[in-house]
């Protein structure tokens, strides 16, 4: 059974069709890139799969579960989350407390037995901190967790918006242009990073203008165009489909 499944969306915008008659599924513990040209709706899938639109029709289904139009807090518990295009971290924080963020996802202690500070809570938090440092660290993070965001440099608030979103525990991880901005070094961390989390049993739907990223890390790549899906395939046969080539790869 596939992980998740998109049947038929579409996205309008007014007169514009953002997405139209997209489908397709996602098999588990896999590396699923979608590509294609500014514009193309890349952005706006992952909005609907995470709720934040709701498709003007078609449905989703996430581990055989319809959760069209599902709040987003709930697609989020159920185990999707994701990164931005925009980078979006509290500066204001320190790492380890943008992870907590994600952790707390997870955390039951109520309000009341929170500011009572009550031992069950105490043991909540040394839990959630403990998670928090595990998931810097397996981001390579573990040396700046207490350093305040807004003096991290960008390439690392990337990194710490990975961090965050793993906090949480997903199953299925959507990753929005992780590698833009980032210098040559800072982008082959961020490829070891990513396999690394497949590798840790997460699914990965990665959307990247990298192409040379995309074709070393991906099992599997669905090209967007004008919102409709213009191909589907390996890396291999997306690098040789003429009809990707003309639309978008160029002449490379
Ligand atoms: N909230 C919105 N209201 C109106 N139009 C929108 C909205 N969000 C996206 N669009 C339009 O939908 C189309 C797809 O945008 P989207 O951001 O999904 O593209 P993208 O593939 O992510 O592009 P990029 O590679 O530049 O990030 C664009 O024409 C965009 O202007
Ligand atoms: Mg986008």
């Amino acid at each position: 059974m596939s992980l998740l499944e998109a049947r038929n969306l579409e996205k309008q915008f007014g007169g514009l069709k953002a997405i139209s008659g997209l489908s397709f599924s996602v098999p588990e513990n896999i590396i699923f890139s979608v590509i294609g040209p500014n514009g193309a709706g890349k952005t706006t899938l992952f909005n609907m799969l995470t709720s934040i639109y709701k498709p003007t029709s078609g449905s989703i289904f996430y581990k055989g579960n319809n959760i069209t139009g599902m709040p987003p807090h709930k697609v989020a518990g159920l185990g999707i989350t994701r990164t931005f295009q925009n980078l979006q971290v509290f500066l204001n924080m320190t790492a380890l407390e943008n992870v907590k963020v994600g952790c707390h996802m997870h955390s039951n202690s109520g309000l009341i037995s929170a500011a009572l500070r009550l031992p069950s809570v105490m043991k909540e938090e040394h839990r959630v901190r403990k998670m928090a440092m595990e998931v810097l660290e397996f981001c390579g993070l573990g040396d700046i967790a207490d350093m305040p965001a807004s003096a991290l440099p960008y390439g690392i608030l990337k990194k710490l918006e990975i961090a965050r979103a793993l906090a949480a525990q997903p199953d299925l991880l959507l990753m929005d242009e992780p590698a833009a901005g980032l210098n040559d070094t800072e982008t082959m961390e961020l490829c070891d990073l990513i396999v690394q989390i497949c590798q840790s049993g997460i699914t990965i739907i990665l959307v990247e203008h990298n192409m040379s990223l995309v074709m070393e890390i991906s099992h599997h790549v669905l090209v967007l165009n004008y919102g409709k899906l213009l191909a589907q395939g390996s890396p291999y046969e997306i690098q040789h489909n003429s009809k990707v080539i003309s639309a978008y790869l160029g002449g490379e």
